[in-house]
Order: C-alpha cells, then structure tokens, then sequence
C-alpha cells in the first residue's frame, strides 16, 4: 500500500526486557502496522547506556545510539522505557517541547510528576500515553479515560503487582514462608535482585495514584497512597484466611469516601475465596472497578514481561499515530473534580484481628468489653489453641473506621490478659 503521507518517525530510548520487544515487534510488524494506522511507522534510532549490553532480540545495530537527545530531536513520537524519574522526566519534558507524543510505560514517573508533565503536554498541544504504566498487557488505563468517561466510578480494587501476587499465591498454596516464597520468585525471576520496590508496595502505591486520578477526574499524588507491603504477612495470617474462606492479596484500592473525598492505599487484605479477585494466581495481574451504571467490571491478564508490555506500548502507538496524521487536540487529563486525597483513617471497613490471649476464665468478655466500648462490633470469634497455654482467638469485626479499630489495637495492647496483638488485617470485597 502506497500511503500518501510521508513515514511517522519512532525514536526508542531503552532496548530492555520491553523496549527491545517494541521495537521487535515495530520491525516485524512493520507493513500490519502502516496498514493499521495508513502511514509507515519506522524505527528511526534506539537509545541506550550501554551499547554491549545484551538484548533480548536480534535488532539491527546501526539503529542504535548512546546519543538519547539525537532520537528524542529526530522523532515524531517518543517510546521511553529506560525508567525511573532521572533522565526519564527531562528525556520526556525534551520530547514534548520538541513536538513529538510521548508514550512510556513508566509509573513512577507518571506517579511522581504526572500533574507536571500533562499540564506540559497539554499547552504544547501533544499527548501524553502510559497504557502499559499500570497492569503491563492489560487494557486499564483506556477503559478508566474513555470506555467509562460517561459513567460515575465509586471503587477500583487492584492486584498490580505481579511479584507480590506469587509470592502470596506460593505462600498460600504451599504453606512457605514470606523468604521461602520470595527466594523462589527471585529464582524464577518474578522477584529483581532488589525486591524493595515490589515487595514494600512502593510499586502497587505508584500505580494506586495512577488509577485513582484516572477514576475520580483528581490530582493523587503517590505521597498520598497509604501503603503496607508484605513483609509482615506470615505463614500463620495466610493459613487462617484460609481457614476462614479467605485469600490474602496485595491490592491497591482507590474509593470515594462519605466525606467527599478520595482514599487510595496499598496493603495486605483478606477477600473472600468467591471473590473473582481471589482467583487471580501467581504472577497475574486484575483491576476490580465498580462503576455506578457499568456495575461490576474486571480487567484480567498479565501484569508484566516484555512481549506483554510491548503489546500495550504498540496499542498506543497506533494511537499516537492516528492521531499525529488527524491532527487536533489530545486527549487532556481531567481533574475537574479535584477530590481531596485523604488518609486511610476515613476509611470504613471489615477487619479480621488475631491475639493470643490468656487462657482464663471472663478474658473473652473482657476482649468483647474493649471492642465495644469503642464502638466497634464484633461479628464472629474463633478460639483455638495456641503455645505456652494461651488462646488463639480470631475476630472478624463488622465494618468500622480506621481511627476506632487503632484505639481498639492500642486498647489491647495495653490489655493485661492479651500476651500479643499477632495480626490486624483489613477485609474487602464482602
Ligand atoms: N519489564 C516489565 O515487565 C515492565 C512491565 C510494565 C512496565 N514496565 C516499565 O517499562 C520501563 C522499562 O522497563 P524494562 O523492564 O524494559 O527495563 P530494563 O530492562 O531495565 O531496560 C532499561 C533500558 O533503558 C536503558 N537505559 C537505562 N538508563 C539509561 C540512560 N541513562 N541512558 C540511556 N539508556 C538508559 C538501558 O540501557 P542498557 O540496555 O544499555 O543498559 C535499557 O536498555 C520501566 O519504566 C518499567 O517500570 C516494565
């Protein structure tokens, strides 16, 4: 096919588990990709720090450069998967001022300086696109933009971390250890040789700003993301979920709140076994999003790898490229509704609290008195046993606020019939 328009100029920057994929998969698809879009996409150059390094696809050499500012200035649309904030942001900031659309696959970026960077892109009148910043393959961050622009969402509940989903799923599945499960992921390569990221929920807390700005038309910076990682969870938490008909996930949940505003947080939580989220194994990834008139809808697939990722960043580069030879305005970022991100104690939800308590007579009703005078409401209590002759007990509370269940935590911890407060979680998806 002829096309009547001259070819669109792709610079890459970064050749890594994704970029190298992209451009792969650019080469390969290249005449699918012109008829798709009615003009050429070619792969004008490749940035990257290290020349030698090692690339997972055989790509033509003469494409690449050290030089990142010879790709951003010789481009119509910009890939950046090299990561990070430095030199990703002032890369990105260079591509936009130059003319070109950027697409990046980069959520600590868009985290940390989205408000910053689409403000920019949209006085230049270009396009800012992170389809793959959030749940790698799986089409999210269009859905929450355009798919559901017309409808009211109250609630998005995410399993956005891959590495933290195993490393779960292991521990549920064959009763080992937080280090035992991670050694294993890292082995397997789910797990980097620093997991701090994943593991500390900093990742899942990025993507959380991401999705609730997208959800509530708001400004959420990450600093606003409650987060808890799952360094803490232990063997005992998963086993008696599980027990109780639950399963223990990372999620990042993203919700109106009654008082106006918007709570977005990252931490271990107990969901029902029916739950479709429950189901999401191993490294997968889901986002849960409840919507007013939509009602319930969920996003599943893979969360990360290269292929996978690339098929997200080529989605948005037929955009990017239609809309370089239609022209007119991009798709601006609203945040109209400027909801205010509050804390986690605005929060009402479930929890499942667990004590080993003394094993003697009147302790149950002295635990029940501390729940009640605090106005939190018991719903079921489970006694076993457990070392050194004390009692198990399990409580699963009817909903509550955050601030009550800390002045019920503290209140037991101060309790002199309570030998360990040994595990508070919060419970979702009832
Ligand atoms: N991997 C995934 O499954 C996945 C999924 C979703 C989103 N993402 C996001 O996609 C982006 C890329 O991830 P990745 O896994 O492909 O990363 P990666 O494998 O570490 O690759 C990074 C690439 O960037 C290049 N680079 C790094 N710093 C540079 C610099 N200062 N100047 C020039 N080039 C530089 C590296 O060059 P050398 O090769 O020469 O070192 C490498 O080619 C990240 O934002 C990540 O969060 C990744």
């Amino acid at each position: 096919m002829q096309s009547a328009y001259r070819p669109i100029r792709i610079g890459l920057l970064g050749a890594g588990s994704v970029g190298s994929q992209v451009a792969k998969l650019l080469i390969e698809n290249q005449s699918e990709l012109a008829k798709r879009v009615g003009a050429e996409l070619s792969l004008t150059g490749i940035a990257v720090r290290d020349l030698k390094s090692k690339r997972d696809a055989e790509l033509p050499a003469e494409l690449f450069t050290t030089d990142a500012e010879s790709v951003i200035l010789g481009s119509d649309i910009v890939i950046e998967l090299i990561g990070g904030i430095e030199p990703a942001k002032t890369w990105v900031m260079q591509a936009l001022n130059s003319g070109a659309d950027v697409i990046t696959a980069n959520k600590a970026l868009i985290a940390a300086c989205g408000p910053e960077l689409f403000a920019l892109a949209d006085q230049l009148g270009a396009q800012l696109y992170f389809e793959a910043a959030v749940a790698g393959a799986i089409p999210i961050i269009r859905p929450l933009r355009e798919s559901l622009a017309g409808d009211r969402i109250d609630r998005v509940m995410g399993i956005v971390n891959g590495t933290t989903n195993f490393i779960l799923d292991r521990m549920e599945s064959t009763g080992a250890d937080f280090d035992e499960a991670l050694a294993e992921a890292t082995a397997l390569g789910y797990a980097e040789a620093d997991p701090t990221a994943d593991i500390e929920g900093f990742d899942a807390a990025s993507k959380a700003a991401i999705l609730a700005s997208l959800a509530f038309h708001s400004e959420v910076p990450v600093e606003k993301v409650h987060r808890e990682g799952i360094t803490s969870v232990t063997a005992m938490q998963i086993e008696t979920a599980k027990q109780a008909g639950y399963a223990v996930k990372l999620l990042a949940i993203c919700e109106r709140v009654e008082s106006g505003g918007l709570v977005a947080r990252v931490h271990p939580t107990l969901i029902p076994l029916e739950h479709p989220l429950a189901a999401v194994r191993g490294a997968y990834n889901a986002v849960f999003v409840e919507a007013q008139s939509a009602g319930r809808l969920m996003f599943y697939g893979a969360g990360a790898g290269g292929p996978e990722t690339a098929s997200a960043i080529l989605g948005d580069l037929v955009s990017a490229a239609k809309r370089h030879l239609a022209g007119g305005p991009g798709l601006a970022d609203s945040t109209h509704a400027n909801l205010e991100a509050l804390p986690v104690q605005f929060v009402n939800t479930r929890f499942q609290i667990t004590l080993e308590v003394r094993d003697k007579a009147g302790v149950l009703a002295k635990i029940a008195s501390v729940f009640a005078g605090h106005g939190v409401s018991v719903e079921t209590v489970q006694q076993s046993v457990a070392p050194n002759n004390a009692a198990l007990l399990t409580i699963m509370t009817h909903v509550a606020s955050e601030r009550d269940l800390e002045a019920v935590v503290a209140a037991l911890e101060a309790d002199d019939s309570v030998v360990l407060v040994a595990s508070v979680i919060r419970v979702e998806g009832l």
